[in-house]
Parts: C-alpha cells; sequence; structure tokens
C-alpha cells in the first residue's frame, strides 16, 4: 500500500533536509528526483538486502530514466571497515562516478555509516541520500549525518559528519526485518523517552506489545516521534558540542560491549539495552534514580526482548574500551548519566570507584 508520507524537517540551513516516513516509499523513485543533481546514482547495499530489496528499487529509478550502479557489500558489523570502505571507492572510480553522482545507502546502520562517510570523501564530498532499511536506521542512524567505520580500537572512531539530502523511511521494508533486529532497534526508540520524554517513555511502555507484533499504527508512531526528536537535537547541536552526546545514553557502555566482544557477537541495539542499564545504575548509585526508577529502566528493555544482563569483561578491561570513547575529553571519560526518567545530562563527575563497582556488580558471566 502506498500512503502519503510524513515529513519531519532537519534544520540545518542550506543543508536542511526532509526525512519522509511512510508505507511503500521504495516503490516511490519519483520522491527522489527532485534531490538528484545528475540522473545518475550509485546504490550501496549488501548481500542480505540485494535480493530482497535492489532489484525492485533500480527497476523503479530507471524507470525515471535514473542510470544506476549497484555496490553491493559483505553483510555484517563486522566489515564496517576501511576495507570495505575501499570497495566503494573502488567501484564509483571504475565506474567513472563524479562528484555530482548521488551515492543511496540502502540498508541498516552499517550500510549508512560507510555509504555516508564514503560520500564524505568521495571526490572531496558527493551528495547521498539515505534509505534506511532497519527500525534502528529509521529512529536513529540514517538522521542527522554521522558516519563512520570502526577501528579495531574502537567503534566508529573514523569518520565524518555528512548531512544526507534526503532520508526515505520505508516502513513496509519492516516486514522483513528479523525480529531480533527490530528489538535491537526498538533500544533506540526508548533512548528518546529516557533522555527526553517520559510522555514518550509510558506510551512505550504501554505499547510495547504492539511494536513487537508490527502493529503498522504503533510502528510509524514510534518512527514519526524518534525523528522528531532526533531533528531537533541535530537541528539544536549537529556536531555533538552539547546536547548531541545525550542521545549516548548508554553508549559508552555500550560500544564497550560492542568491541570487548568482538564486533558482531551484540547487536549495536542490544549492547545499549544493557549499556544502559549500567547508566541508570550509577545514576541509582550517585542518588539521582531511585530502585523503582533503575526497575523501571530494566523491564521496558526486557519487555522489548533485549538483554539487560551486560557481560562480565572485567572491570579493568570496560575502562580500557571505555576510554576510547569520543566524549573523552582532555584524558577525562564522560558519561551521559539520568537525574530523573526523561532528563539526561552528560558530566565528568562521578566517583571513580563508584563506576568500578557498577561494572563489577552488575556484569554477569554468560
Ligand atoms: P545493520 O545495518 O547491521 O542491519 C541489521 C541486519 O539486518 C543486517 O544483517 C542487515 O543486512 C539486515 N537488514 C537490514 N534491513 C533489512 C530488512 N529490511 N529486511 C531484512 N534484513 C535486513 O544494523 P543496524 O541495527 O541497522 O545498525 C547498526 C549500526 O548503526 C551500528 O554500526 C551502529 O554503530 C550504527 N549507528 C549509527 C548511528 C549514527 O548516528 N550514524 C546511530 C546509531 C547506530
Ligand atoms: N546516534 C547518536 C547521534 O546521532 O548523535
Amino acid at each position: 500500500m502506498n500512503t502519503t508520507p510524513s515529513t519531519v524537517r532537519v534544520s540545518l540551513g542550506d543543508r536542511s533536509y526532509p526525512i519522509l516516513i511512510g508505507e511503500g516509499l521504495l516503490d516511490q523513485p519519483r520522491l527522489l528526483v527532485p534531490h538528484l543533481i545528475q540522473k545518475r546514482v550509485a546504490i550501496v547495499t549488501n548481500t542480505t538486502i540485494a535480493p530482497i530489496y535492489l532489484e525492485q528499487f533500480t527497476r523503479g529509478l530507471e524507470a525515471e530514466a535514473i542510470q544506476t550502479l549497484a555496490i553491493t557489500l559483505p553483510d555484517g558489523e563486522a566489515f564496517k571497515t576501511w576495507e570495505t570502505l575501499n570497495i566503494v571507492f573502488d567501484r564509483l572510480l571504475e565506474a567513472r562516478c563524479e562528484r555530482n553522482t548521488t551515492l543511496i545507502a540502502l540498508g541498516g546502520g552499517v550500510i549508512g555509516d560507510i555509504c555516508g562517510f564514503a560520500a564524505a570523501t568521495y571526490q572531496r564530498g558527493m551528495p547521498f541520500i539515505q534509505v534506511p532499511t532497519t527500525l534502528l536506521a529509521q529512529v536513529d542512524s540514517s538522521v542527522g549525518g554521522k558516519t563512520a567505520i570502526n577501528h579495531p580500537l574502537g567503534k566508529n572512531m573514523i569518520g565524518a559528519f555528512y548531512q544526507p539530502k534526503l532520508v526515505l523511511a520505508d516502513t513496509s521494508s519492516l516486514d522483513t526485518l528479523p525480529d531480533r533486529e527490530l528489538s535491537a532497534g526498538i533500544a533506540e526508540v526508548i533512548k528518546y523517552g529516557l533522555i527526553r520524554d517520559l510522555a514518550f517513555l509510558q506510551w512505550l511502555e504501554d505499547n510495547m506489545s504492539r511494536l513487537l507484533a508490527r502493529d503498522r499504527g504503533a510502528l510509524a508512531y514510534a518512527i514519526l516521534r524518534s525523528c522528531e526528536h532526533k531533528a531537533e537535537v541535530v537541528a539544536a547541536d549537529e556536531r555533538e558540542s552539547g546536547e548531541r552526546a545525550l542521545l549516548n545514553l548508554g553508549h559508552t557502555f555500550g560500544h564497550a560491549i560492542e568491541s570487548g566482544l568482538g564486533y558482531g557477537e551484540w547487536l549495536h541495539g542490544e549492547a545499549v539495552a544493557a549499556g544502559t542499564v549500567l547508566a541508570a545504575e550509577l545514576s541509582a548509585r550517585m542518588g539521582m534514580l531511585t530502585e523503582s526508577d533503575v526497575g523501571r529502566v530494566r523491564r521496558i528493555f526486557e519487555s522489548a526482548r533485549l538483554p539487560i544482563r551486560a557481560p562480565k569483561l572485567g572491570v579493568a578491561r570496560y575502562l580500557e574500551l571505555m576510554g576510547h570513547d569520543k566524549k573523552v575529553d582532555a584524558g577525562r571519560l564522560r558519561l551521559v548519566l539520568l537525574r530523573a526518567l526523561g532528563s539526561a545530562f552528560l558530566t565528568a563527575q562521578f566517583p571513580e570507584d563508584t563506576l568500578a563497582e557498577v561494572l563489577s556488580d552488575c556484569t554477569f558471566d554468560g
């Protein structure tokens, strides 16, 4: 079914762009046409998404007389590397793609982050469009222009801020998303409630079973509300000098889990869920949250079928991994904590021994 998409605008002066959210958008290539400089695009996708969506998407674009090149990458967080990035550059150069050719990311956050970084750097910058196909990418990673690849020493350590020209979120593409990936996306949706919108948190608590059952109305509302939050934060603080850092609730712990266990072992959203429980525990031990608040944090992630028990990596290892974080400032670790549910803040002022206790007491074997 094709419906009129909802639109959220990311306001960044002459780099502003719309996020279009709706069903059947992959079948409406005319939505992209006004955003193309040349009638030529290169579509970056992966080996899982290509067999499901690439032909349909490409056929539609070609029907609009748009020349297409497909670049299909291996699938997985473990491939978010320089080597994979170079595959994109090789193909763009071999096909003589130009600075005004548009790069399109068709996939989840991994494809979006790699493709965005390629677009930021190929011939010093080419236009790009995000076509996110996971819930996580539709509610978070496709919006806001953070692009990156991983380094063995730290996640998303090499990248650029580079905004897309358009985000096209086809909610029908979530029909083929595995349940585990749907839950991982819900982790980032819960995040908006925890950091800045208590009413939305309550709505998520009341509607979690609808989201897990892929109720279209519930998903559409969750995506729209999340994009509204993301667009507002990005417009206020594009390069993360303040408020945008709050979108990293649970991520410093989560990134340590992801790289500590090996990229791809836990999904990003799963690591964020368990990491957020650690951030809530620390907030409680610092006297800001009650035990009942922490229980509520645990329960909402649990109800989304997400892990709430962070793995035991050892306190020293956690601290080492968490030290490779982009929020580290003048050598000092900074964490996003909760002063209440629905209200987050960034701080370097936390007792180091309390953090060590949380990393020891609230992490688990197996
Ligand atoms: P992902 O890109 O690995 O996609 C998850 C899996 O689902 C993959 O196997 C993928 O091939 C498959 N898939 C994608 N769409 C599908 C569909 N419609 N049907 C069936 N299978 C589909 O993971 P993700 O959760 O989308 O993104 C995680 C990545 O996003 C991490 O690398 C994380 O660091 C990054 N991220 C970036 C930002 C940002 O602001 N740039 C924000 C949050 C997360
Ligand atoms: N996902 C965090 C951010 O975009 O800032």
